[in-house]
């Protein structure tokens, strides 16, 4: 069968039978999704024989990049021994003590014990309800309220879905599930005032929680949630003033705080994980995604003992849970990525080489006419495109333009996401010198691309 018989079958079964995630399905409809059928090392292959440079790692998530063996291994050799069993009965198994006991090593010191899920948005959903529980036990059960940011994102169920602060996911599911309010993200290129520096505008981004805070009366605030850097809002990079001054308001008023770290968990930021990077102290890291370097759901949430103490103490249950938490296979997979990760050296190399090497390579399009800004932190990284650089205006009808970049890298073999108009890119912990000079000339010639195509909207 020819590939493209093949392509156009896959593609035709995918449009009768398949709803993707966050898709505009008619449009989707229209011009079917690429078929993607193989991976290797920092590359994808398409059905039609193409390879692709995944600038994206899956979706944030395949650290040691694509077709590693050894964690096939690992998963099969656990498959042989124990495919399944629960852990809610009085049960538990090796691979989910083992992985317990790591990632208690590998969490900041004030954390030692682990609650599994499959997904980051499961991990969201029991970090809120450990917060508000920890209030009840605590004797203060009017604590409900959890503050975050708008743009974050922090999954799509229910209430992860309202915790994060993108309108476009709310608007399916109003009115929001009780007790989230959203302040301003510390996004400066686009939020600040004119002539603010990024350190004020840091700081008045940290405030934005405080004044929320007082506006709900801190009595009933049981946490702040956010994520140390936004990714799927656009690579949002805090300045340097905004975190500690979080850190501080956090202690100030006794409420816990909440890390999603479901991207920059497990080494984006060449720490194990960003809140060691930020020098924050979560009382709750969630991680899923690059835990496993994709290969299979897990997710969970890193408990601090202060929370697990007062569950300790108190003879009460806490009603939650799921028939995946610490799947033993997953468990011993995320025990193998581990392993890989700390034997490659994956995670110091972000700090010493690929994120230099990112930050280098993004910095030689600054100037480009397309460029508002660049910017990057450990191995996660953006461009910003507008319509003019010196007043920051952006393109009318926003994402427009993004798509058309998307489009042209896709067709050079590259993949960056557009959010909106700003392109992001994560690439696998794996990659090279080759990798970054490769992308690099796809960047250029599809901005140039890019550029031919929206010339007569831009302030040059
Ligand atoms: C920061 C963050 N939190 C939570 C989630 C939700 O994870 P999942 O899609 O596995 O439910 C994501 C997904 O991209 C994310 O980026």
């Amino acid at each position: 069968m020819s590939n493209r018989l093949q392509t156009d079958q896959i593609q035709e079964l995918d449009a009768q039978h398949h709803l993707h995630p966050f898709s505009n399905h008619q449009s989707l409809r229209a011009n079917g999704p690429r078929v993607i059928v193989r991976g290797e090392g920092a590359y994808i292959f398409d059905s039609e024989g193409n390879r692709i440079l995944d600038g994206m790692a899956g979706l944030w998530t395949t650290n040691v990049g694509y077709g590693n063996k050894e964690l096939a291994d690992a998963a099969h050799a656990q498959m042989i021994e124990l495919p399944f069993y629960n852990t809610f009965f009085r049960t538990t198994h090796p691979p989910v003590v083992a992985l317990s006991r790591k990632l208690a090593e590998l969490a900041p010191a004030n954390i030692n014990r682990v609650f599994y899920g499959s997904s980051g948005s499961e991990s969201n959903d029991t970090a809120i309800r450990l917060a508000r529980h920890y209030w009840v036990l605590m004797g203060e059960p009017k604590r409900r309220i959890i503050i975050s940011r708008r743009n974050a994102y922090h999954g799509s169920t229910i209430a992860s879905g309202s915790m994060g602060g993108m309108t476009h996911v709310h608007h399916h599911s109003y009115p929001l599930y009780e007790g989230f309010r959203h302040v301003m993200d510390p996004y400066w290129y686009g939020e600040s005032f004119a002539g603010e520096t990024p350190e004020a505008f840091g700081l008045r981004a940290a405030h934005a929680f405080e004044e929320e805070i007082l506006r709900c009366g801190p009595e009933n605030v049981a946490a702040i949630a956010a994520e140390p850097v936004q990714g799927a809002g656009g690579v949002k990079i805090a300045p340097d003033t905004y975190w500690p001054e979080v850190q501080k308001i956090v202690d100030k008023y006794g409420i816990l705080l909440l890390a999603d770290e479901v991207i920059t968990g497990f080494g984006r930021l060449g720490r194990w994980f960003a809140s060691e990077y930020y020098n924050i102290r979560p009382d709750l890291i969630t991680f899923a995604k690059a835990a496993t370097s994709g290969y299979i759901p897990l997710s969970g949430v890193l408990v601090g003992d202060k929370i697990v103490d007062a569950l300790m103490e108190h003879d009460d249950d806490f009603n939650h849970g799921f028939t995946f938490s610490g799947h033993p296979v997953a468990c011993a997979v995320a025990l193998k990525n581990i392993e890989i990760m700390e034997r490659d050296r994956l995670v110091p190399r972000v700090s010493e080489e690929t994120g230099p090497a990112l930050a280098r390579m993004l910095a030689r399009f600054k100037d480009h006419p397309l460029v508002g800004e660049v910017r990057s932190v450990g191995l996660m990284g953006a461009i910003e495109l507008v319509a003019d650089k010196k007043t920051r205006r952006r393109f009318a009808d926003p994402g427009r333009v993004g798509l058309i970049c998307r489009d042209h890298f896709f067709r050079e073999g590259f993949i960056m996401r557009a959010v909106f108009d700003t392109m992001v890119c994560a690439p696998p912990l794996i990659w090279t010198g080759p990798q970054f000079e490769e992308a690099s000339a796809v960047i250029q010639k599809a901005l140039d691309l890019t550029l031919a195509d929206v010339k007569g909207e831009i302030t040059a």
